[in-house]
């Protein structure tokens, strides 16, 4: 599967790959995880739709029993199945090596047993069948409130969602931005007249933007302004050069730093 231009959500290969980028240096999945790991239970198999990068996956993995990553998208889950083949290909062959102490080869082990419990899927979301799973996870999926009763009701026992907990509408031409994703005001409007029980945790995070050079930096604006028209262009690059941060990394030496107010629900289902 080849395929460099996206349907359902716009993704190309330098979107992701930015994207990409940006999780593995501001690692918000991993304050996510923490609100929400315990609630997990061994043997649960869970879905993740409209996976993504499916990062929080990767870590999920070692509570759960197994996790189906689904997206519609052909780009995502191309580069999902070579992600876990170059982590289990690069963990087998450090396996090999006759200096390994005991503590990096059980490491090494449970780095490949949670990466086998992830099944990246191509799949809509809509086709799933009711009661599939015993939880679903819905991270800034787009999704409209008519037909979330029916995505939520895929799980037998728990939803996550994680949403943003309000609008950025000053950054959207800045930032990756979707319209349709839900924020966390709507759905607790959403879920009220239900007599699901639900918890909710508030995290802040940092979700912004690494750059491994300055041409980085002008190629991102050029994606994200690009529904901005010319005056408002160059105020967004000023604003974006304004903001551009030095950091001690040498793979990304500028970032552009952008602090989030994340709502993690998790709703129990039945
Ligand atoms: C904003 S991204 C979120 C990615 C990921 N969950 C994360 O938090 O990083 C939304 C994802 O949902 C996928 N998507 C949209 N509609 C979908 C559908 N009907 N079925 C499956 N995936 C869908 C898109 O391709 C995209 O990868």
């Amino acid at each position: 599967m080849n395929q460099t231009k996206s349907s359902a959500y716009s993704w190309t290969p330098e979107k992701l790959r930015f994207y990409i980028d940006s999780l593995q240096f501001a690692k918000p999945h991993k304050k996510i995880l923490a609100v929400i790991q315990d609630e997990f239970e061994s043997d649960w198999r869970v879905a993740d739709i409209g996976c993504g990068p499916a990062f929080i996956d990767f870590d999920l993995a070692e509570y759960v029993t197994a996790i189906d990553a689904i997206d519609v998208e052909p780009l995502i889950i191309d580069e999902l199945v070579k992600e876990k083949k170059m982590l289990l290909e690069n963990c087998i062959e450090k396996q090999s090596s006759p200096v390994l102490n005991d503590e990096r080869k059980h490491e090494l082990s449970k780095q490949v047993r949670d990466a086998g419990k992830i099944m990246p899927i191509l799949k809509d979301a809509k086709t799933i069948v009711q009661g599939s799973y015993d939880a679903v996870i819905m991270a800034f999926f787009p999704i409209s409130l008519e037909r979330l009763i029916d995505f939520m009701m895929i799980a037998t026992k728990k939803v996550f969602f994680i949403v943003h907990n309000h609008d950025y509408e000053i950054e959207r031409n800045m930032f990756r931005a979707n319209p349709n994703q839900i924020k966390a005001p709507e759905l607790e409007a959403f879920l009220e007249p239900y007599n699901f029980k639900y918890k909710k945790h508030v995290i802040t995070t940092e979700f912004g933007q690494p750059f491994r050079c300055m041409d980085d930096v002008h190629l991102f604006l050029n994606i994200y302004a690009r529904g901005a028209n010319e005056p408002e262009r160059s105020k967004i690059r000023q604003r974006c050069e304004d903001r551009i941060e030095h950091t001690d990394s040498i793979e990304f030496p500028y970032f552009l730093s952008r602090t989030v107010s994340i709502a993690v629900f998790s709703v129990e289902i039945g």
